[in-house]
């Protein structure tokens, strides 16, 4: 058996860690808008408001030794025992250890000597800070005496320059102290209008805020000069390194119990209303949200209203399959990692430092079909949002930043699947809730006043962005890069120290084209012309129709390779992913998009092509990207071949795109391989812990190819579009319950020895109860739908009005 570190505990919606070393940290996330934190299971992590790049609220290391320093620490020390609840950073060994990972909170117990410390740590719903409900229980028979020291280090608020312009950072911190409440107010007094707070709600015995006097120069986390010496040093920092350290001294009779409610806040004051007296600054607002939380009877009555929230959001789709596993997935961690990629998208992990990048074009619009059932408004948001960064061509900034929303400059666009992601993000949210009245709000190009458009006519735009850009096959132009932002065809970088996401490309005189582009063309286009359809636009639709003819039929001519599709034509019109290359002959993305499509369905092109990345591509632990995978640079396909073979996207198992071979083999039929794909990737199925090594409750964006050292490692777990594909993909193209304008349609496409299996979906409104059924084996096709008791012809559940309890019952053919 293998080594285990936790388990699931599917009542409470938790995941119990119960040994602290786990092969590499597995976090959660705080806050559910504006306020959030990273926590890790030794309560590592750090907090930022909006944006973790520009407002950090607490310091991090990253890839620090050792691993995960820096975090939300208590120090306990009980005579000359000195511990910690997480067990870090001490490390001194614990009578008890468990840490509970659950929806938008985490919570710590450790136990050491007869005293009980458990914290749990959450932002409640609508408020700028952390709590942290501290309760430490005596279970001996004798009184003890405890000496308590908190400790959380400051971030100087840019966690770019916070790591990097020590000339000045030095030289900047700034702090005040009144009573238990420990404010951080670096470059408050010049142009900043926010600043964060420390607190707890008893007085306190001392403190300390500059890190040097509290660890010692020569010290790390693990041993705090004050607190080895028990007692505080009053220290104010001016410059270096300000923190926040509050020392109680505890007495607890036995069996006593105390709770102690820490508060990690972030202010932001007007321009005008900055200050309370000359200097000192002005902490209403500070002091309002902590009157709010300074009881334990309020932090409970918060915390039931983040676990209602929870309730609410995951009542929305609800499975009873009969295999745990499956239930886990889908009712809990998928869908709650589907909210993380909306708050986050690809910024904040331990895997992203959150200085990088902001929001992806592409991504958000994927990361949107995974989380627009529980929050559509939001998703309404941010699809204008991310629709205001297109240009006028229908090309798109890659990526923007959260806190200003404005496209990013660093990166640019040219990357020529973008967008088509925006047909897919918005006619999945269209389904989801009817909501119509989207597509007629102004929407500016590149967030310029004046420039607006109708939300249609970008998608009109985005549709057209690709007719525009055809190479010499009439195939999409690749343009910088397609969804694989590695296969760099335009190139052509011999500079190590250039990127190849943002140098100059050649795509002037270029005849680089994408078969990945032109499936996802070939998919997305149909919603549009559906779309177009429901809106009575005809013509329209008729013209975009003609488009997409012509798309498969350029792909059956000149995409086909005789065993599969190909990947692409590079710079000089050479074939890329073809049994006459060398290496990286046969790839995931083009199959599984072209099958996704159904191109060459009635031909047996889709037959061949899944048939061929089984073969291929398929392995212990999921599909590869591609295969061989490179073993040398290849300069003019760039960054893909410049990843070790098996990592990443040469021939790394990326999660992300399984899916789409998934969704190809239901396109065709096959529940059974759908399923099994399916499985391979899912978290939940994988029983090796240690060579997984990251989270076993989330999706990982990448594990090691069959090519790699260690195949099956995970890496890049959370921030990652495989949460959202793999919801997708599951609920709608493999249970089958699809969200379309006028109603839910069930199709679901399922392993033969999937009996029956009960859903219950929200949607407009009104309660699905689904009943299905598979009395005879079958993997696809339903017999017979009976609604509220009448049979009805096709597989369509018509719409019913709010509030409405709806039964079906599904028999499969
Ligand atoms: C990674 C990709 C990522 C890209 C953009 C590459 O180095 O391999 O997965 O999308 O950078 O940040
Ligand atoms: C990660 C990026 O976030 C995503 O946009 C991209 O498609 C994949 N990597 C593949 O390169």
């Amino acid at each position: 058996m293998a080594k285990e570190y936790g388990h699931y505990d599917d009542a409470a919606r938790e995941y119990v860690i119960t040994d602290p070393c786990t092969p590499w940290p597995w976090i959660n996330y705080l806050g559910t808008e504006d306020f959030f934190g990273l926590i890790s299971n030794t309560a590592g992590g750090y907090s930022f408001c909006k944006d973790a790049r520009f407002r950090r609220i607490t310091r991090y290391r990253y890839n620090g030794v050792p691993m995960d320093a820096g975090g939300r620490y208590f120090y306990i020390k009980d005579g000359d025992t000195v511990w910690n609840p997480g067990w870090k950073p001490c490390k001194t060994p614990l009578d008890f250890y468990e840490c509970r990972h659950g929806m938008n909170y985490t919570s710590i117990e450790g136990r050491k000597d007869g005293i009980t410390a458990k914290v749990l740590f959450f932002v409640p719903l609508k408020t700028w800070a952390e709590v942290q409900k501290l309760t430490l229980t005596n279970t001996t028979d004798v009184v003890k005496k405890l000496k308590l020291f908190s400790f959380q280090e400051w971030c100087l608020w840019n966690a770019s320059t916070d790591m990097e312009n020590f000339q000045r950072n030095f030289s900047t911190g700034e702090v005040e102290i009144d009573g238990s409440v420990i404010y951080h107010k670096t470059e408050y007094k010049e142009r900043r209008n926010h600043y964060a707070y420390y607190s707890v709600n008893v007085p306190v015995q001392g403190f300390d805020t500059d890190r040097e006097s509290f660890l010692g120069l020569y010290n790390g986390f693990d041993a705090p000069q004050v607190v080895l010496e028990g007692k505080p040093r009053g220290s104010v920092a001016h410059g270096w390194s300000p923190i926040a350290s509050h020392y109680l001294e505890i007495e607890l009779k036995p069996g006593e119990s105390r709770d102690l409610i820490f508060i990690l806040g972030y202010v932001e004051n007007a321009q005008d209303d900055k200050w309370e007296s000359k200097g000192v600054i002005n902490k209403r607002m500070a002091r309002e949200t902590m009157s709010r939380l300074d009881t334990p009877v309020k932090v409970d009555a918060e915390f039931r209203k983040l676990n209602e929230y929870w309730d609410n959001l995951l009542s929305i789709f609800n499975v009873e399959s009969g295999d745990e596993r499956m239930d886990r997935t889908v009712n809990i961690w998928n869908q709650y990692q589907c909210m993380i990629t909306f708050c986050f998208s690809r910024s904040a992990s331990f895997f992203e430092s959150g200085i990088g990048r902001g929001m992806g074009f592409r991504d958000s619009n994927q990361d949107l079909i995974g989380f627009v059932h529980q929050i559509p408004e939001r998703a309404r948001e941010r699809i204008i949002d991310i629709a205001s960064t297109q240009f006028a061509d229908g090309g798109c900034y890659h990526q923007y930043q959260p806190l200003t929303k404005r496209g990013n400059d660093g990166i640019g666009g040219g990357f020529n699947d973008d967008p088509m992601w925006l047909i897919f993000g918005v006619c999945g949210y269209l389904r989801e809730t009817g909501d119509f009245s989207i597509l007629d709000e102004p929407v500016p190009f590149d967030n310029v006043p004046g420039s607006e458009k109708s939300l249609f006519e970008h998608l009109t735009i985005s549709f057209d962005h690709v007719i525009n850009n055809l190479g010499p096959h009439g195939l999409p132009l690749i343009g910088r890069a397609d969804w694989n932002d590695c296969l760099n065809l335009n190139c052509f970088s011999n500079d190590p120290d250039e990127s190849f996401q943002t140098t100059e490309n050649k795509t002037e005189g270029s005849k680089a084209e994408s078969l990945m582009i032109a499936g996802l063309f070939v998919f997305s286009g149909r919603d549009y012309v559906e779309l177009c359809r429901q809106l009575g636009k005809n013509a329209e639709a008729d013209r975009a129709q003609r488009h997409i003819d012509d798309m498969i039929a350029a792909v059956e001519k000149y995409g086909w390779d005789g065993n599969w599709f190909l990947r692409a034509y590079d710079y000089y019109g050479r074939k890329v992913g073809s049994h006459e290359n060398e290496e990286g002959q046969i790839f995931i993305e083009s199959n599984g998009w072209c099958a996704m499509a159904g191109i060459g369905l009635k031909e047996g092109l889709c037959d061949k092509a899944l048939d061929s990345v089984k073969e291929r591509l398929d392995s212990e632990h999921g599909i590869v990207l591609n295969n061989p995978a490179f073993t040398r640079y290849y300069i003019e396909y760039g960054e893909i071949s410049s990843y070790p073979a098996g990592y990443k996207e040469n021939a790394g198992i990326f999660c992300h795109n399984n899916p789409w071979v998934m969704i190809g083999e239901t396109v065709r039929g096959n529940g059974k391989a759908a399923m099994e794909y399916w499985r391979k990737i899912c978290p939940a199925y994988i029983e090796d812990q240690t060579l997984h090594k990251v989270e076993p409750y989330v999706y990982s964006q990448m594990l090691a190819g069959k090519d790699a050292f260690r195949p099956g490692e995970g890496k890049n777990s959370w921030l990652t579009g495989t949460a959202a594909w793999n919801w997708y993909t599951n609920t709608q193209f493999i249970l089958g319950i699809k969200p379309t304008y006028n109603g839910l349609e069930i199709d679901p496409c399922i392993s033969p020895d999937m009996k029956e299996y009960k859903i219950t979906r929200k949607f407009r409104g009104a309660t699905y109860q689904i009943e299905i059924k598979n009395p005879n084996g079958s993997m696809r096709g339903i017999k017979s739908l009976i609604v509220e008791g009448k049979e009805i012809t096709g597989n369509l559940i018509p719409l019913f009005a709010e509030g409405s309890k709806v039964h079906v019952t599904a028999i499969l053919q």
